[in-house]
């Protein structure tokens, strides 16, 4: 679906998951972090305000974390789905799992969060955004379609485009933990969640609709519930 407001992005996404929310309250949800679902984020925040939506029963996991930062660290991934989702919405703390990315043991973790997700009966929604390079969570470029949480590497690309965003003379970490693709493509159903100028290349590999493994969104074209919804504003077509 093509969106050409920032306003009809967030709320198509939000119509998404609120509908599955009703059919399946306790739903377990995987999502993500960056400027993409900000909107939806906000959305949510509201019909939840106007009891239009409950999260109560819902369990909320995150897709990834930089490796070695604390989530009272402001940088750290579960720092922003608490400022942005997690405290507005007033999660009860034991609805919610995020990873540890400053885990002593990230081996022990990545076992640990695979162990929480399936004891929840794996995910039902599944909500990501898309790395310039074509990666969802932290699946970069060339990486295996077969792996669950693990530690990766992150590109150059991915890390300047992070610097980009996060405006500041923070060195951003050399390594990521994520879900792996192989668990995102276990979800029942994924939400993939398409703005952004700058993605013309990703965009494009999506829109080809051929999988291949420099460009790991295309892993999920042949998911049997993908939803793709894009903001399409007149700036972006260009
Ligand atoms: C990061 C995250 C991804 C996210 C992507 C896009 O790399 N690891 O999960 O989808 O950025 O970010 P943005 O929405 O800010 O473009």
């Amino acid at each position: 679906m093509n969106t050409a407001t920032a306003g009809a992005f967030a709320c198509a996404a939000a119509d998404w998951l609120c509908d599955h929310l009703r059919d399946e309250p306790r739903s377990v949800l995987a999502l993500p972090t960056g400027n993409t679902p900000l909107g939806l984020y906000a959305e949510l925040i509201e019909r939840s305000r106007t009891g239009r939506v409950s999260f109560d029963a819902a369990r909320v996991f995150n897709l990834d974390e930089y490796c070695g930062l604390p989530p009272s660290d402001p940088h750290s991934y579960a720092a922003f789905l608490h400022e942005h989702l997690i405290a507005p919405l007033g999660l009860a703390a034991d609805r919610v799992r995020l990873l540890r990315g400053d885990a002593p043991d990230l081996e022990a973790e990545c076992r640990a969060y695979d162990a929480a997700l399936s004891d929840c009966g794996g995910i039902d929604l599944c909500v990501l955004g898309l790395g310039v390079n074509g990666h969802v969570a932290f699946n970069e470029p060339g990486s295996a379609w077969d792996l669950r949480t693990h530690v990766v590497h992150l590109s150059s690309a991915t890390r300047a485009a992070h610097e980009r965003q996060a405006q500041t003379s923070w060195a951003i970490p050399a390594r990521g933990v994520t879900l792996g693709i192989k668990t995102l493509l276990e979800s029942r159903h994924i939400l993939l969640l398409i703005a952004g100028s700058h993605k013309k290349a990703a965009r494009a590999a999506v829109h080809g609709g051929v999988a291949d493994r420099n460009w790991p969104v295309t892993s999920l074209l042949a998911h049997p519930s993908l939803t793709i919804i894009e903001l399409c504003a007149p700036a972006e077509r260009r």
